[in-house]
């Protein structure tokens, strides 16, 4: 069988086959009782990720369905194929260890099966990223649509969208001004539609994102799950497949330099979540793009947050999509975007904002001159705790520690902090610093354990916030004086490995440092007799700590990264 490994129009019975291989194919094809007419058409394949572990995902099949119509009209061959779904809630140790496999999985099943272009279809935090990642590489024409975000709930006339009311409910648990009874009531009300967490975390940034790039259409990143609108839009992305046929636009075309620059000024825009940082630069990565973290911080300085969501602010996704979505936020911020970009229908992002404005909701998206703050949400760090950096989310974050200095407790792992974080004789104080080590990608996949909780005792105190520190990630949809993605990692004999209970620990926004204030040679001295925590034997989890990349390289594997396409 001669399988041409990246040809186009090569349609379901056209694959590159000769004589009785060809045969053979067709006779195959035709079991599926698709008319012969029907057959020879070219064909959009659907990524479809449906899975019982996928809440986030649940109208994955009317997605696929509408997807499938605006194919169909357009003359081709819908054919859904399912991938590996992640959905963020069910998976241990982390969703993160998998996002890599997912890419690969989309990929390879892009290339190996005979399709023209591909619909993408995603929505809960990683399978955007995996999606794109793994298109990216493929090299074959490649539409995005999401899932879209989840309407919220109501609890005595208090509107709830998870999961960030998940968090301050549950902080107001554990601080005891909510009971038993009350938790359990919310519990129901925080998450009740179909579709990704109802604030700007993970999931909803990476739609943005993805819209932002241009690797989804105009105005579909903030559609509500349930709304009629979210069925037009996959639609249309259908009819918009069968266009990338024609026109032959792969991810390359659309995610340049630039597009990535103008994607990193729409997350800081958002006060968007630091996980989308390591996903955009995988993402990137993959067609060998880079923005080093000077290069955020030069955007992220001169980019104001316009957009007023949970968990930084007060809306939700519904109330985006509502004042403007998108298309209001990209106007604003048009002065400091890259114009000549071009998106999947080939259209140039000025032809794009050059169209009529719609009315936009003021209190969601503001204008550009009357920002929610003069400055980006994220920041990047770097200093004797983070040689290759840290980041942190200013917007998220509580000004008054912004300059601070603490002494140092200090939690060895993930175990280490269950097992001591409540015990009420922990030696801590309110301006202590909390460092979580050994949760970055090598040692656990680098799960969203940034985010240490207050200890019991001081939460029942009233405190609120504190500095805390580790390699391990946060939700979207966290919020605190939090420091992540510390690189390099402990478990690589990183500096963070060297703190002990009792050092100081120097933390200046303005001077975006990270310091331990130990001297180098003490520092040194301790990382000497450093052993990396052991391996997994063997399977997936070995083959993810051979080969898993640091933060800033976007925890994608080494040899995954590059260029998946010629040049
Ligand atoms: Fe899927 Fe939040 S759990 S988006
Ligand atoms: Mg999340």
């Amino acid at each position: 069988m001669t399988d041409e490994p990246h040809g186009l129009d090569r349609g379901l019975t056209n694959y590159g086959d000769q004589d009785f291989a060809r045969f053979l194919r067709r006779s195959f094809a035709r079991s599926m009782g698709l008319s012969p007419g029907l057959l020879g058409k070219p064909v959009v394949g659907i990524a479809m990720t449906p899975s019982g572990f996928n809440n986030c995902h649940r109208g994955m099949p009317e997605l696929v369905e509408a997807v499938s119509r605006g194919v169909l009209a357009a003359g081709a061959l819908p054919l859904a194929f399912p991938t590996v779904s992640l959905g963020e809630v069910f998976l241990n140790p982390t969703s993160m260890m998998y996002r890599n496999l997912m890419a690969m999985d989309t990929e390879e099943m892009i290339q190996a099966q005979p399709m023209d272009a591909v619909v993408l279809i995603g929505g809960c935090d990683k399978t955007v990223p995996a999606q794109l990642m793994g298109a990216a590489s493929a090299g074959l024409p490649a539409i995005q649509v999401v899932t879209g975000p989840m309407s919220t709930g109501r609890h005595n006339g208090q509107r709830l969208g998870a999961c960030t009311d998940c968090r301050g409910f549950w902080a107001k648990y554990r601080a005891g001004t909510v009971d038993a009874e009350e938790i359990a009531v919310v519990e129901g009300r925080l998450s009740v539609t179909a579709g990704t967490c109802a604030v700007m975390g993970t999931a909803s940034t990476m739609a943005c994102i993805a819209e932002a790039l241009g690797m989804s259409l105009p105005g579909t990143a903030a559609i509500p799950a349930v709304h009629s609108d979210r069925l037009v839009a996959a639609e249309e992305t259908g009819r918009a497949a069968v266009r990338l046929i024609e026109t032959k636009i792969t991810p390359r075309r659309v995610i340049t330099e630039k597009s990535v620059e103008n994607a990193v000024r729409v997350l800081m825009a958002l006060s968007g979540s630091t996980n989308a940082i390591v996903h955009l630069n995988a993402i990137a990565g993959r067609l060998g793009i880079r923005i080093p973290y000077a290069r955020f911080n030069a955007i992220s300085d001169a980019t104001p947050v316009l957009v007023d969501l949970k968990p930084v602010g007060e809306g939700y996704m519904e109330d985006f999509h509502a004042a403007g979505g998108m298309g209001a936020l990209l106007r604003e911020l048009r002065p400091l975007l890259h114009l000549d970009t071009v998106d999947v229908e080939g259209r140039t992002l000025a032809e794009r904002l050059d169209e009529p404005a719609g009315w936009v909701d003021r209190r969601v998206i503001r204008a550009f001159d009357d920002p929610v703050s003069p400055v980006g949400g994220l920041v990047a760090l770097s200093g004797s705790l983070a040689p290759d950096g840290a980041i942190f989310k200013r917007a998220a974050a509580t000004p008054a520690l912004f300059e601070s200095e603490g002494r140092a407790v200090v939690f060895t792992g993930l175990e280490d902090l269950s097992a001591r974080i409540d015990d009420p004789d922990l030696d801590v104080e309110p301006g202590d610093v909390l460092v979580l080590q050994n949760a970055g990608p090598h040692a656990a996949g680098m799960p969203e354990a940034g985010y240490l909780p207050i200890p019991k005792k001081l939460a029942q105190a009233g405190v609120k916030d504190m500095v805390r520190i580790s390699d391990a990630r946060m939700s979207g949809t966290a919020f605190g004086s939090i420091v992540l993605h510390v690189a390099p990692e402990a478990a690589i004999g990183g500096p963070l490995a060297a703190v002990r209970d009792g050092d100081r620990i120097r933390l200046s926004i303005r001077d975006k440092r990270i310091d331990l204030l130990v001297a180098p040679e003490e520092i040194a001295r301790r990382l000497d007799g450093f052993r990396p925590p052991p391996a997994p034997a063997r399977g997936y989890k070995a083959l993810y700590r051979r080969t898993v990349t640091q933060a800033p390289e976007g925890c994608d594997f080494d040899f995954l990264m590059g260029t998946g396409e010629p040049g």
